[in-house]
C-alpha cells in the first residue's frame, strides 16, 4: 500500500480492440488494469460485463482491478469471480450487505475493494476497514469517463490514511477519476497509492510517457 499503482481504465479504451488496448498499457507501464462495470441502474451508463472481464483475463496476465458500479454487486458477484477478476471493488452506497459481500470476495481468494462516491463520508466505510484491501476514494460522480477531478475529495482521503495509520491497517487508498499527473500529485500527498486514469492515459499521444508523469508525480 506504500507503492505508487497505476491502473489505466478501460472504459477510455477502443472497445473493437480490447486485447490489442490492453497490450498497449501494460506496454507503456500499467501496473493494473481498472475495469468499470456499470448497470445502467446504480450510474447513468451501461459499459460491460463478465463476459469481457474474462475476454481480458484470457487474453493478458495483467491484475485485473473491477469496478462494479452496480446495484446488486451480491447478486453478480460469482459471476465476476469466475470471469477472472484479481480485485473486485464494491459500492458502498448500493444494495447489498457489505460486510457479507467483502466477506465473500475474500473467502473466494480474491482482494476486496470498498468504494465511496465524492458525497458519501468516511464513516460509513469505517465500519468495514478491516475486511478491505483497498478503498476507493471516487475523485468524480461516477458513470462517466473524462469528468473534473473534485478538490473536496481531498480532505477525506487524508482522514482515510489517518484512520489507516491510527488503526495499523495496510489496505491500499485509491482515487479514480480526473486523475492526470497535477490531479495525482495532489492525491498522493493527501495519501492515496492507486491512480486510476482513463483519458489521461488512453487518451494520451504518448501513453508510457503519461503513466510515467502519473508514476512520478
Ligand atoms: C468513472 C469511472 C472511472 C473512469 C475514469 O465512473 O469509475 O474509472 O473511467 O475516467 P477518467 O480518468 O477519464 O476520469
Ligand atoms: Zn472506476
Amino acid at each position: 500500500y506504500k507503492d505508487r499503482v497505476i491502473a489505466p481504465s478501460l472504459l477510455a479504451a477502443d472497445f473493437s480492440r480490447i486485447r490489442e488496448e490492453v497490450t498497449r498499457a501494460i506496454r507503456a507501464g500499467a501496473d493494473w488494469m481498472h475495469l468499470d462495470v456499470m448497470d445502467g441502474h446504480f450510474v447513468d451508463n451501461i459499459s460491460f460485463g463478465p463476459a469481457v472481464v474474462l475476454a481480458v483475463h484470457e487474453s493478458n496476465d495483467i491484475f485485473l482491478d473491477v469496478h462494479l458500479m452496480i446495484s446488486r454487486p451480491d447478486h453478480y458477484l460469482d459471476r465476476f469471480l469466475a470471469a477472472g477478476s484479481d480485485m473486485i471493488t464494491v459500492h458502498a452506497e448500493a444494495d447489498h450487505d457489505v460486510a457479507e459481500t467483502l466477506g465473500r470476495i475474500r473467502a473466494a481468494g480474491c482482494k476486496a475493494g470498498l468504494a465511496i462516491n465524492p458525497a458519501t463520508p468516511i464513516e460509513d466505510a469505517e465500519p468495514f476497514l478491516d475486511k478491505i484491501d483497498l478503498l476507493l476514494c471516487m475523485t468524480v460522480v461516477p458513470g462517466f469517463g473524462g469528468q473534473a477531478f473534485m478538490d473536496e475529495v481531498l480532505p477525506k482521503i487524508e482522514a482515510a490514511a489517518k484512520l489507516r495509520e491510527d488503526r495499523g491497517l495496510e489496505f491500499h487508498i485509491e482515487v479514480d477519476g480526473g486523475i492526470d499527473h497535477k490531479t495525482a500529485s495532489r492525491c498522493a500527498q493527501a495519501g492515496a497509492n492507486v491512480m486510476v486514469a482513463g483519458s489521461s492515459t488512453f487518451g494520451a499521444p504518448d501513453m508510457a510517457q503519461a503513466i510515467t508523469a502519473i508514476r512520478q508525480a
